[in-house]
């Protein structure tokens, strides 16, 4: 942490309208901004949006700077308080010493060897999606976007609650689909009533908040009656002990974390599917690579075993580079506990440091022609490799790396495989796709494609 009062530069200000500042530019066309931004700034960049003076990073080594190297020095935002009534205390949430006992708890769930448990089960999952969707008429284009939505949804459920869904999975999920569809709506929304007032919305979160938190209270008392220990994410945390204290996670804390990980976990994976196969249905020849690739190596079986996906090189470039053009977490906020210097400048205490994957991940400076799907960027040994580890970001960096980032990867390359292996999207008609910023960086209209 720094608190040195060294003379710095003043950090460029972009210009902007007399009070509003840069809120207009970014309200209209968010992305065009940052563009502009990139092309005329070079390392920071001093912004002033909804009146908060905020600092936008452009190079790679601040990012890690930010992220990594000085992360004690930031906190959450105070966008992640509105989160807050509807997530709780959890991971995404949370700060300082609370955030860090929960990590040191959570991550142990995640570890390799732990997700190979989970894998059956996202391949299972996956299977059966693939055979509903063959059942529909083939001739009408699918919601792509919807339809992947639906699968992440049920893979997250399965997977943190195992066979105690079976027969609930639909009412459980659109309860916890309501809950963060309007935790999102508030996020967004410049007109926020306070959550006690009885508006719709706040008694449609409230039942919604009801209807999870009797599920997973409920589910948490049988497990701890029950003492036998599951292998899927909750039962993980409900045996997760603090190893330097001894202490277990509560009932609440359970509760904030598995609504967390359901938030955090399903609508990015299924944004970042919908993308890769709107890219696809541009891109054949990738396509026809990824359709020999999953075929070779994955072979007739309905399920494959989790060991053959391992061997899937060229899917794992192609969701890598889907990533990179459409990172679902397109922008990360941190406000500055003291002043920081980043290079010549100073964050001051208080103020808000951005760090954004999508700029990041376009900066021609260090991807050529980056506007351009190529999958050989990843490619063992090319470009990916020699460039700052912090160019590319798409689950983040430092301490608060998403914690589900081999997680969700996994779950991409098995999505994106057995789809293929099955289907040969076809784009529908003449959309127009663009991507829309909103909390995660979703396509401007759903993606349907004929899947022949
Ligand atoms: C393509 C899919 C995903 C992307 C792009 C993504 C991206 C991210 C990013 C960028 C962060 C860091 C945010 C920040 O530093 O402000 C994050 C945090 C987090 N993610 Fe993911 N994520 C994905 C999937 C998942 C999945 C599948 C899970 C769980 C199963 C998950 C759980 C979390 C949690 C709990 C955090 C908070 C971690 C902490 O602060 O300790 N994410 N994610």
């Amino acid at each position: 942490m720094e608190t040195s009062t060294a003379p710095t530069q003043p950090v460029p200000l972009h210009p902007g309208l007399p009070f509003l500042g840069n809120t207009l530019a970014f309200l209209r066309n968010p992305l065009g901004t940052l563009d502009t931004l990139q092309r005329n700034h070079d390392r920071l960049v001093h912004l002033r949006i909804g009146g908060r003076h905020q600092y936008l990073v452009l190079q790679p080594e601040d990012a890690k700077h930010i992220l990594q190297e000085n992360h004690r020095n930031y906190g959450r935002s105070p966008a992640f308080d509105i989160l807050k009534i509807f997530l709780g205390n959890g991971l995404l949430t949370s700060d300082g010493d609370f955030w860090r006992r929960q990590r040191r708890l959570a991550q142990p769930a995640f570890h390799r060897q732990k997700l190979a448990a989970l894998t059956q089960t996202m391949i299972s999952e996956t299977a059966d999606w693939i055979d509903e969707l063959s059942g529909h008429n083939l001739k009408e284009p699918v919601n792509v976007s919807q339809a992947f939505m639906d699968v992440t949804m049920r893979i997250v459920c399965k997977t943190l609650f195992g066979s105690d869904t079976n027969g609930k999975l639909d009412g459980l999920s659109n309860a916890l689909d309501t809950l963060n569809y309007l935790a999102n709506n508030r996020m967004l929304s410049p007109l926020r009533f306070p959550y006690s007032w009885p508006t719709p919305n706040n008694q449609r979160s409230k039942r919604a908040r009801m209807q999870v938190d009797s599920f997973i209270f409920g589910l948490i008392d049988e497990r701890r009656k029950a003492l036998d220990e599951r292998d899927d994410l909750l039962g993980m945390l409900l045996s997760a002990e603090d190893e330097e204290t001894g202490e277990r996670m509560s009932n609440q804390q359970l509760r904030d974390e598995s609504v967390t990980i359901f938030s955090a976990g399903h609508e990015t994976t299924a944004v970042s599917m919908a993308w890769t196969i709107h890219l696809l249905t541009k891109h054949p020849d990738v396509l026809a690579r990824l359709k020999a690739e999953s075929q070779s190596v994955l072979g007739d079986a309905r399920t494959p075993p989790p060991e053959a996906f391992r061997a899937l090189t060229y899917t794992m470039q192609v969701v890598q580079e889907s990533l990179r053009l459409y990172p679902p977490a397109w922008i990360m906020s941190r406000r500055a506990h003291q002043n920081d210097h980043v290079g010549p400048y100073t964050i001051p205490a208080g103020d808000t440091a951005l760090v954004c994957p999508y700029l990041l991940h376009r900066d021609p400076a260090n991807w050529p022609n980056p506007d351009r799907f190529d999958p050989e960027r990843f490619a063992p040994g090319g470009l990916k490799d020699r460039l700052h580890s912090y160019a590319y970001l798409p689950f983040g960096g430092g301490p608060r790396l998403c914690i589900g980032n081999q997680f969700a990867l996994m779950e991409m390359q098995i999505l994106l495989a057995l789809f293929v292996r099955r289907f040969t999207p076809k784009a529908a008609g003449n959309q127009r796709i663009v991507p829309k910023p909103l909390i995660t960086l979703r396509p401007n209209q759903a993606i349907r494609a004929v899947l022949e």
